[in-house]
């Protein structure tokens, strides 16, 4: 087509025991958003990786402006115009965002020494240009994670790109802040900038993109203009399959009180206050609020990861002797975290290995040893069961896609065989068919009498999965909801009590 800023064609990749790329072909028009959609493992980071010259194609060309060429390094692909935010924000924390977004190519006074304040200077300009208000000298690792992202959005401006490659942006972001990435990237759009978005959000792609290519399996399904597509589709061309139902039936006996929240206070004075709620065997509890409500620093105190001032955790109706991840590990409690990257995966380790760690007690034989082949054999069927994509179990866990990276964390608390299970965020990152299998996951174990507390920013994910909703805002319970009140209005009313 006449302005295709962008065609990579016939791409493969090969990884060991993996054809992540099989004879790809992509192309992108200037001036548009271009989402790439396609269920956990399906290439679309591959992709964009093989793109930006960190993965060496093994087959297959890149043409941009009607010109072959081929990127050795992050750096030539920026040079040319190629921009990449990644999933991972890359940055050099100790520094500030004008020595970041300077880096390698600094500018020069006279004497040839670093210009500061022409450095300083350019930065702010360029950031309030994407309205962005915060000090260029301000160190990177003080800023949040979507003033982060600004920075190397406002790299990409200064670069002069003309394609912004954006891999899953809006992940941890409020609403707000949602809303400013929109604008931003609709502003890119109108002055010609190419922007390939992945995200397994669909309400975003219907809000934001063009065009949509789908992948599976490391081939391309096809292009197809937003406008064509709907939710049932897209996702039925992802999975290769419909999918009627978006959560399976939850049929649990809800039983006896099995933890109970009294007065808890958070050792940090800006986080909760005074939360008190009682859980039930059999009952799938939600906790919902935006991003910044504290709900992530709840959970982590129930499970004795962040320190409280006071208040009291029982568990059956025995409190805790200590709030330790320890205690509550013996206590029957499993937590699987949000942040998968800090807190979840040890990169260097294989998937068995990142799957036991956390139930390792429960495979020692008569004389102590491991039973590697039961702890194995376990690990294996439970990650079967979530369909993590992998060539083997041995792989290292940092070769996988995010989102069955996620999966392994998601293998490893329910091998502990948790009486209560506290997930947060559980499907962040997770394709719409994967979902499902957690979702049901889920329904089995309430249905075993288990409990679960889930902490999640979808709403409709709330409203499908929960038997009760509790609301956070600023640290404080601010409603209850039960199952027959809990919508999406309700939850919103009670997560912006404070604004
Ligand atoms: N560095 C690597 N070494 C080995 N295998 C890899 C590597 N990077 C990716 N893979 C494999 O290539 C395949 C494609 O992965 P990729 O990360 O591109 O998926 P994705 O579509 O981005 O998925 P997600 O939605 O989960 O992020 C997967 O099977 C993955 O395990
Ligand atoms: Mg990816």
């Amino acid at each position: 087509m006449a302005n295709n800023i962008l065609e990579m064609r016939g791409v493969t990749k090969h990884f060991p025991g993996v054809l992540a790329l099989d004879d790809v072909t992509f192309s992108v028009q200037s001036g548009t958003v271009h989402a790439l959609m396609g269920e956990n493992g399906a290439g679309k980071s591959t992709l964009m990786k093989c793109l930006f010259g960190i993965y060496k194609m093994d087959a297959g060309s890149i043409i941009l402006k009607d010109r072959e060429c081929r990127f050795y390094s992050a750096a030539d692909a920026m040079a040319a115009g190629v921009s990449m935010i990644h999933q991972e924000l890359s940055n050099v924390p100790e520094r500030s965002v004008a020595q970041n977004l300077w880096l390698g190519r600094e500018p020069l006074n006279k004497l040839r020494l670093i210009d500061h304040q022409k450095m300083f200077r350019d930065t702010k300009t360029l950031l309030e240009g994407l309205n962005y208000h915060f000090d260029p000298g301000a160190r990177m690792a003080s800023l949040s994670i979507s003033q982060q992202q600004g920075c190397e959005i406002a790299r990409a401006v200064s670069y002069n790109a003309s394609i912004v490659v954006m891999d899953e942006p809006t992940s941890s972001l409020t609403e707000n802040e949602v809303a400013h990435l929109f604008e931003i990237i609709r502003e890119l759009r109108s002055k010609g900038v190419a922007i390939i978005y992945i995200s397994h959000k669909m309400e975003e792609i219907f809000q934001i993109a063009d065009d949509v290519t789908v992948m599976r399996d490391g081939k391309v399904i096809g292009t197809y203009p937003a406008n064509d597509l709907n939710g049932d589709k897209l996702i039925s061309l992802m999975v290769g399959r419909d999918l009627t139902h978006r959560f399976p039936p939850v049929e649990s006996h809800i039983g006896d009180v099995c933890l109970e929240v009294k007065n808890l206070t958070a050792a940090n004075p800006r986080s909760f206050k005074n939360i008190s709620f009682q859980l039930r065997k059999g009952e799938i509890l939600g906790l919902g609020g935006l991003v910044g409500a504290q709900r992530t620093e709840l959970v982590e105190a129930i499970f004795g990861i962040r320190d409280v001032a006071s208040g009291e955790i029982l568990v059956d109706g025995k409190p805790l002797r200590k709030i330790r991840p320890r205690n509550a590990i013996e206590a029957g409690l499993g937590l699987v975290t949000e942040d998968r990257r800090s807190t979840g995966i040890f990169p260097l380790l294989s998937i068995t290995v990142n799957t036991a760690i956390a139930s390792l007690g429960n495979y020692r034989n008569k004389i102590g040893l491991l039973d590697h082949k039961k702890l194995t054999g376990t690990a294996a069927k439970q990650n079967s069961q979530l369909n993590t994509k992998t060539p083997s179990m041995g792989t290292l866990i940092q070769n996988l896609s995010g989102g069955n990276q996620q999966k392994v964390i998601l293998s490893r608390w329910l091998m502990t065989l948790p009486e209560i299970l506290i997930m947060d965020e559980p499907t962040r990152g997770i394709d719409v068919g994967a979902k499902y299998e957690i979702y049901t996951i889920m329904a089995d174990l309430v249905k075993q009498g288990k409990a679960i507390i889930m902490v999640s920013s979808e709403m409709p994910e709330l409203i499908g999965m929960s038997h009760r909703v509790l609301v956070l805002c600023a640290g404080q319970l601010t409603g209850t909801l039960e199952k027959a009140d809990i919508t999406q209005e309700t939850i919103m009313r009670c997560a912006t009590r404070f604004s």
